[in-house]
């Protein structure tokens, strides 16, 4: 009598959390027919990257299961990013024992590292993965010694197939004051490499990687045409424009204002457009953001919990929306916004699987990993600074729907809801629905961080419970599609997927 008692008011504490209160609704109509400029977004967008000095912290089996797991979603090998400002100023040292020797104060993405030998041994992981790696470039007569024993190394340790670029230096204009000073020192590097490898003949390099700070306010001293113009395809092997990007410097509060900000994403993402476009079509290049993450430095631990997932996660599919081919979601060690802690004994806990990791399932879901015909996405405008809605096509047809809502849900107090209504959906009946959920909204840093857990689709990743490799069963709903309309509800602070197919 008395278990049953508790069994009943536990379900209905369940159903009350669980329930949360439609206060508006929302018609989104969806294209009859697939637009002309609906990209056909690359299988490998998703990627993670590692700061350069920093890549010995995650020779781990932790960090490979996240990387595998991540990978067993998509139609093709992610990327791994080695990169950074680290990545310029490293020196080698063929006698040193240790993998990487910090020998500047403080020791963090711009400090000056000694490699040894062994910082290599971390290549041989991550096998479910491909790698674009940095050749170190400095300002002026760049160091050739430096950066042969930097690319043949990784290059070797990684074999030709895993190797997808070699980017030319990072963030260069902070330092070459012009576009030609950019080309002259680039072409240097690239002798160099050619020089010590036979990279055969097809497109390798990655120019640029232009900082935030310059991109995203189109006031970079000069421009994606300007280096093109200046000759850094003279040797049409260049593959990728790269340039980075941060949502906001974390150093102002509010996370409404900032990371569940369709607005302010919409603003700071227009600045990217002018680069994007002169790639894919005059450069015939690709155009990839490297290095992003929503805050640059952490004021708040909250900006680093459920906000900086949904974040990410409307980041990826408004980039992929614009014609952007990559997204790399950056981390080091011990910096606070990471997607994982990959070792304990640092600044931030660890191991642990941070809140922005599970961005990475539900974006790799929506590209979709076994399609039929090209893929096309577009972002479908509802002039609304917190509701997003996202289309995929596979050929004609519409495959996927992604939603996010971004009205922020802290945890505390009721939990409204928006009311979709999914207008003009043909040939099918029913729908499975696929949510990316915390009961604690905004306050869920996810099982690891504060027991305040974060699903995808009802699974979860964690290093506690399996090292990261990724547990819990695929939970989806049906629902039905009346009269070519599919009405789903959906929570603040909470994104779905809606499959058609
Ligand atoms: C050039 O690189 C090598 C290898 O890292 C290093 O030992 C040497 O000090 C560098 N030279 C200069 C001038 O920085
Ligand atoms: C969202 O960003 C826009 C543009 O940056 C800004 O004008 C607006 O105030 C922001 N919204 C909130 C709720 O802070
Ligand atoms: C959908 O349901 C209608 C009415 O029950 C039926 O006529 C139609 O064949 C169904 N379409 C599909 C694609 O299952
Ligand atoms: C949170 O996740 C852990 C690990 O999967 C699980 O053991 C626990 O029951 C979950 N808590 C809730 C409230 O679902």
């Amino acid at each position: 009598m008395h278990s049953l008692l508790f069994t009943i008011i536990a379900l209905v504490v369940y159903h009350a959390r669980a329930q949360a209160t439609v206060t508006s609704t929302r018609t989104i109509a969806l294209p009859t027919a697939r637009p002309s400029n609906a990209f056909d977004v690359p299988p490998d967008f998703p990627s993670v990257g590692f700061e350069t000095a920093f890549l010995p912290g995650y020779n781990n089996q932790f960090s490979d299961n996240l990387v595998a797991s991540l990978g067993s979603r998509m139609g093709a090998k992610p990327i791994i990013r080695i990169g950074g400002t680290s990545g310029d100023i490293i020196k080698f040292d063929p006698g040193q024992a240790e993998a990487a020797k910090c020998v500047s104060t403080p020791c963090n993405s711009a400090a000056e590292f000694i490699l040894g030998p062994s910082y290599f041994n971390a290549l041989s992981r991550f096998q479910f993965a491909r790698f674009s790696v940095q050749a170190p470039l400095t300002d002026g007569n760049p160091n050739r010694t430096n950066i042969i024993a930097y690319i043949k190394r990784a290059y070797e340790a990684l074999g030709p197939s895993r190797v997808d670029a070699i980017a030319l230096g990072n963030e260069v204009n902070w330092y070459e004051n012009n576009a030609a000073q950019y080309v002259a020192d680039a072409h240097a590097a690239k002798d160099a490499v050619t020089f010590s490898l036979d990279l055969g003949s097809s497109e390798i390099w990655e120019v640029v990687d232009t900082a935030s700070e310059h991109a995203s306010t189109g006031k970079a001293p000069y421009t994606v045409k300007g280096v093109y113009d200046a000759g850094i395809n003279r040797d049409g092997r260049v593959k990728y424009v790269a340039e980075h990007y941060y949502q906001f410097d974390g150093k102002t509060l509010g996370i409404q204002a900032h990371l569940l900000n369709h607005t302010a994403l919409r603003a700071k993402l227009a600045n990217y457009e002018t680069s994007i476009q002169y790639t894919r079509n005059i450069a015939n290049g690709k155009f990839i953001l490297s290095e992003t993450g929503g805050p640059l430095g952490v004021s708040d631990d909250r900006q680093t919990l459920f906000a900086n997932t949904l974040w990410s996660v409307n980041f990826q599919l408004y980039a992929m929306s614009l014609g952007v081919s990559r997204v790399t979601g950056v981390q080091r060690p011990e910096a606070k916004r990471s997607l994982w802690i990959p070792m304990s004994g640092l600044a931030v806990p660890g191991p642990r699987v941070q809140a922005p990791y599970y961005a990475l399932p539900f974006i790799a879901d929506f590209i979709g990993k076994t399609v039929s015909g090209n893929r096309g996405v577009i972002n479908i405008d509802l002039n609304s600074a917190v509701l997003s809605a996202y289309v995929m096509f596979e050929g004609q047809t519409v495959a996927r729907i992604a939603i996010v809502n971004l009205r922020e849900y802290a945890g505390q107090g009721n939990r409204n809801a928006v009311k979709i209504k999914l207008n003009g959906i043909v040939g099918v009946n029913q729908s499975r629905v696929m949510r990316l959920h915390a009961d604690a909204g905004t306050a869920a840093g996810g099982f690891d961080v504060n027991g305040k857990n974060i699903t995808w689709a009802g699974q979860q990743w964690s290093y506690k419970v399996n090292q990261g490799k990724g547990h819990g069963t695929v939970t989806e709903k049906t629902l039905q599609v009346v009269g070519k309309v599919l009405e789903l509800v959906i929570p603040d602070s909470e994104a779905v997927i809606v499959h058609l197919k």
